[in-house]
């Protein structure tokens, strides 16, 4: 198992660190464009190795021949929000990034699977789609394990329980019109309407929403990396290991959830060839609604940008 991280910043580096540290690859190479941040980064975590005990030859490169034949390529060259950003203010920049480290990936690694991490995530994940011609299953956005994962911690602090009996699903793209399901979400199978007032699981759920921007808010100086790589690494452990895991990410809907050509996170079940369902939930009127306008701000982005 080869697996190639683009953009050796907070969330491709700390993301290098767990795939080492959980063995998931034999070989990882990190790719910046700043010269020797790659080569350092790469040459101290593969020091860290005889410590740890794993065999991971870890390789930092500021070109794309060390990437050749990547099963997986991880893709989060880009800028990251500062205090008062969005999301979509990150368009034009990392729209060239992404096109150009897809673009270089695909050549030497045309049978990989790439995992998009870079904002606006699901306009990037259509970005490096449409960019490589991979088939749909195996271009994969990340944004639902993370949001997720920042509903599940809220609800666990709000109940004091253990994070691990907190069992939610968020669906819709990766900003603040995301969708957390509500419905789907229990403690130890007890629906969490049963446990929370209405009026505190809304608050549990506008927190989520606004999870990126209060990391940022505290930063200032970047945006969150410790969640967003422990997701990342979730969904490469399912598709190294053929876990077959049910993970909410953003993938291109051809139909699915009554959407067309746009990427928006959704319920998938992720093993070796990507994405290897589509999981389709029945939501109820108002959860359509909800995720339809957010795919549709999605697409409304996607329509803006120029590709050829
Ligand atoms: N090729 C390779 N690497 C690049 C390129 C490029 N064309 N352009 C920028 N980079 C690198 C930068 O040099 C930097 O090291 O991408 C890295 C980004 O790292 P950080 O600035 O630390 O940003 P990070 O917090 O890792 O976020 C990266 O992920 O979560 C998203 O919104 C976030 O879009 C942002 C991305």
């Amino acid at each position: 198992m080869k697996i190639t991280i683009i953009g050796a910043g907070n969330v491709g580096a700390t993301t290098a660190q767990r795939i080492i540290d959980n063995e998931l690859a034999n070989e990882l190479v990190l790719v910046d464009i700043i010269e020797g941040i790659p080569q350092g980064k790469g040459l101290d975590m593969y020091e860290s190795t005889p410590i740890t005990g794993v065999d991971v030859k870890v390789i930092g490169t500021n070109g794309y021949e060390e990437t050749a034949n990547s099963d997986i390529v991880i893709i989060t060259a880009g800028v990251a929000r500062k205090p008062g950003m969005s999301r979509e203010d990150l368009l034009n920049t990392n729209f060239g990034i992404v096109k150009e480290a897809t673009l270089k990936s695909i050549e030497k690694s045309p049978n990989a699977i790439i995992i998009v991490v870079t904002n606006p995530l699901d306009v990037m994940a259509y970005t490096a789609w449409r960019i490589s011609g991979f088939e749909r299953h195996r271009v994969i956005g990340m944004a639902g394990v993370l949001d997720t994962a920042r509903f599940r911690t809220f609800i666990a602090m709000e109940l004091n329980v253990s994070v691990e009996d907190v069992y939610a699903f968020v669906l819709g793209g990766h900003g603040d019109d995301m969708v957390p399901l509500v419905r789907y979400t229990t403690v130890a199978g007890i629906p969490i309407s049963e446990l929370l007032p209405k009026e505190k699981i809304d608050q549990l759920v506008k927190r989520t929403r606004e999870g990126g921007a209060e990391i940022v808010s505290y930063l200032k100086t970047g945006s969150a990396y410790y969640a967003p790589s422990a997701a990342i690494v979730e969904m490469v452990e399912s598709i190294v290991k053929d876990k077959k895991r049910i993970l909410p990410c953003s993938v291109l809907l051809q139909g699915e959830y009554g959407l067309n050509d746009v990427f928006v996170g959704v319920p998938v079940k992720l093993g070796r060839k990507g994405v290897e369902e589509i999981i389709e939930l029945k939501l109820t009127d108002e959860e359509k609604q909800a995720l339809h306008a957010s795919a549709s701000r999605v697409k409304s982005i996607i329509d803006s940008l120029k590709f050829d």
